[in-house]
């Protein structure tokens, strides 16, 4: 089974051809970050619109890429949500279109479960049952993963989410957007034992998450450092401090929730997930707890089409496909997936 994957929920246009016996064929991605970039963050239109204007070529591209004619697919995924409304509805309307021209099923695929599989693309992927850690810029959440579609949650964020975090804490001092990898680079020239944040939620029990405390940290302690007269060397100071609560607080959640479950496995993914202080520590904590710990590739960490063609090839092949009306989720709870094949098509 071949399947052609579109992702369109946020800010990338993502394109894959992955194939069930052959593996991931091709993929490719488009960027919007430099059309948001002076804006400090995603402005929903503006997305939209450039999503119609790369899907389409980058489609060509793929099938292109991977030697793929139309006829040698059995399926179009795409995201359904959750996501940005507008950068949906480009996705689905032109999958549904081109499924519907080519004769094929389409599917709507959730983009966190996508996520959430991304790290069985990889040769040595996980097997089932699995907890999870989905830490991305819209949701932060712990899943007990018991195989594809049946999903419990553990915990999740009661306000900002991880790389929302990242995102407003790195706009605030001005370091640049996507705030992630900005924030992460600064942190690397800043003294660990300058400033310490708290570690939220940790003091109590649950899996639960809170990082819009962390957020007010940072402003409070720019301010105290002379706000814009702030130095380089506060910022990265303040940058570090952030990154290692942020981190050091994910590591205590996922060390509760192994032990909570008795799991040897973790999944870690979601864009927050590309992040190589939270990779290491979270390796060193696990290693300690005798649990292996998967993570995507590093390009299959943030947005990609090929989650969503892998995603989408599981639950196609075990015959699920959509109606004929085209819905779109804008929020959409992970826990109410089921198990491919088990839920009504449409
Ligand atoms: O999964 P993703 O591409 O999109 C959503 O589904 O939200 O995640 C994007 C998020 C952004 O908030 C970005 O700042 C964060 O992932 N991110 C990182 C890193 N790379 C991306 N956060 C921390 N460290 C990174 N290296
Ligand atoms: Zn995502």
């Amino acid at each position: 089974m071949r399947v052609l994957g579109i992702e369109t929920s946020c800010d990338e246009t993502g394109v894959a051809v992955y194939d069930r016996d052959a593996g991931l064929l091709a993929q490719a991605l488009y960027s919007q970050v430099d059309l948001h970039r002076e804006y400090g963050g995603v402005v929903p239109e503006l997305a939209s619109r450039d999503h119609v204007r790369r899907l389409t070529p980058l489609i060509r591209k793929v099938l292109s890429d991977s030697a793929t004619t139309p006829a040698e697919l059995d399926g179009v995924a795409y995201t359904s949500g959750p996501g940005l409304a507008g950068a949906l509805l480009v996705g689905a309307g032109t999958a549904r279109s081109l499924a519907w021209g080519w004769g094929v099923p389409a599917l709507g695929v959730h983009h966190m479960e996508g996520h959430l599989l991304a790290p069985l693309l990889e040769a040595d992927g996980p097997d089932f049952p699995f907890v999870a850690l989905l830490v991305s810029g819209g949701h932060t959440m712990l899943l007990e993963a018991t195989n594809v579609g049946e999903y419990r949650l553990l915990g999740e964020s009661v306000d900002d989410a991880a790389g929302e975090a990242f995102d407003k804490a790195a706009k605030m001092m001005d370091l640049g957007y996507p705030g992630g990898p900005a924030i992460a680079a600064q942190a690397r020239a800043g003294d660990p034992g300058h400033f310490r944040f708290p570690r939220p939620m940790t003091d109590r029990p649950g899996l639960d998450f809170s990082f819009s405390g962390l957020k007010t940290y940072c402003k409070n302690t720019l301010r105290d450092c002379g706000g814009d007269a702030a130095t380089d060397q506060d910022r990265a100071n303040i940058a570090c401090a952030f990154e290692e609560a942020v981190v050091d607080t994910l590591v205590i959640k996922c060390r509760r929730a192994m032990k909570e479950t008795g799991a040897n496995r973790l999944v870690v993914a979601g864009g927050v997930s590309a992040n190589k202080v939270l990779r290491q520590r979270l390796d060193e904590a696990m290693d300690k707890q005798q649990v292996g710990v998967y993570y995507p590739a590093l390009e299959y960490c943030t947005d990609n089409g090929a989650m969503i063609a892998y995603a989408g090839a599981l639950r196609l092949a075990a015959g699920e496909h959509e109606a004929l009306p085209i819905r779109i989720r804008a929020r959409w709870p992970l826990a109410e997936l089921r198990a491919p094949g088990d839920r009504a098509t449409g």
